[in-house]
């Protein structure tokens, strides 16, 4: 345990760098990856060098599986793997310069063992330790309450939802309380885990996008599967919901209704 504290030290005097190094970068043209609403920027690349090489540094034997170096031809070894997004909410950075944050998990032989959301402009850390707690800050978080969907907010991202699972997507639309959208994988997520939000489903995230929620969504008693019902991995892309258990059960009367 002090051997994994003195990691979590660490990682967040790494997160406190990333305001100040946001200024240092220049942003440069925005570029896109897959398609015209995936960007990436300077910043993005300079802030995964940032974190790999000090992690690196101090961890020479430890792995990384960055969203902006990642290799789809490698095969990362679980033993020691840190996992990041630089920025998550690119988008919400290059457009607004608000609503992004930095996502790191640490796993060792497949199992969660640290994970931090860091909510950038609020410089709000979402974080979480095997063995320990989930915390906002200081905090310690409550296991959100269970609420039916009815009763619930959720989020997605709506544009993908919408073009890709039409009939879900309006299924969810009309069954929840209200329907959100901040952006941002890591953000969206934290809201379910602050008991704010009752789910959130991502269409297709990589690994980076939700490394974090196996540690919070165990410690939190939050589902957290890919939209089949079955456990993600770290290995490939895939589509998942975090939520609490009614909002859970909602989602699923409505996707087993549309045969999905
Ligand atoms: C994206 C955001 C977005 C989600 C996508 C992610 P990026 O991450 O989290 O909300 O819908 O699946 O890829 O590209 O901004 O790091
Ligand atoms: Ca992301
Ligand atoms: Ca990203």
């Amino acid at each position: 345990m002090e051997r994994i504290k003195e990691y979590d030290r660490f990682i967040k005097t790494l997160l406190k760098e990333i305001p100040k190094l946001i200024e240092t970068i220049d942003m440069g043209p925005v570029e896109n990856k897959t398609g015209i609403r995936d960007l990436v920027t300077e910043v993005d690349r300079g802030i995964e060098k940032f974190l790999t090489e000090k992690i690196l540094e101090k961890f020479p034997d430890h792995q990384i599986l960055g969203e902006e170096t990642y290799d789809p031809e490698k095969t990362y070894d679980l033993k020691n793997l840190w996992v990041i997004d630089p920025i998550d909410g690119t988008t919400n950075f290059v457009k607004q310069r608000n609503d992004f944050c930095t996502l790191i998990a640490y796993f060792e032989d497949g199992q969660p063992i640290l994970s931090y959301i860091y909510e950038v402009d609020k410089d709000d850390l979402y974080w979480a330790m095997a063995g320990d707690r989930v915390y906002l800050n200081d905090q310690p978080l409550e296991k959100p309450k269970d609420l039916a969907l009815s009763q619930s907010i959720i989020s997605t991202d709506i544009r993908r939802m919408n073009g890709n699972r039409p009939e879900l997507f309006q299924g969810l639309l009309m069954e929840s309380f209200g329907m959100r959208s901040v952006g941002t994988s890591g953000l969206d997520g934290s809201r379910v885990i602050a008991g704010r939000f009752g789910g959130y489903l991502n269409y297709r995230g990589g690994p980076w996008d939700f490394a974090p929620f196996f540690l919070m969504a165990d410690l939190l008693d939050l589902v957290f599967v890919n939209l089949k019902g079955e456990k993600l991995d770290l290995s490939d892309y895939s589509d998942y919901i975090i939520a609490n258990k009614k909002v859970y059960d909602d989602f699923k009367k409505i996707s087993d209704q549309l045969g999905l």
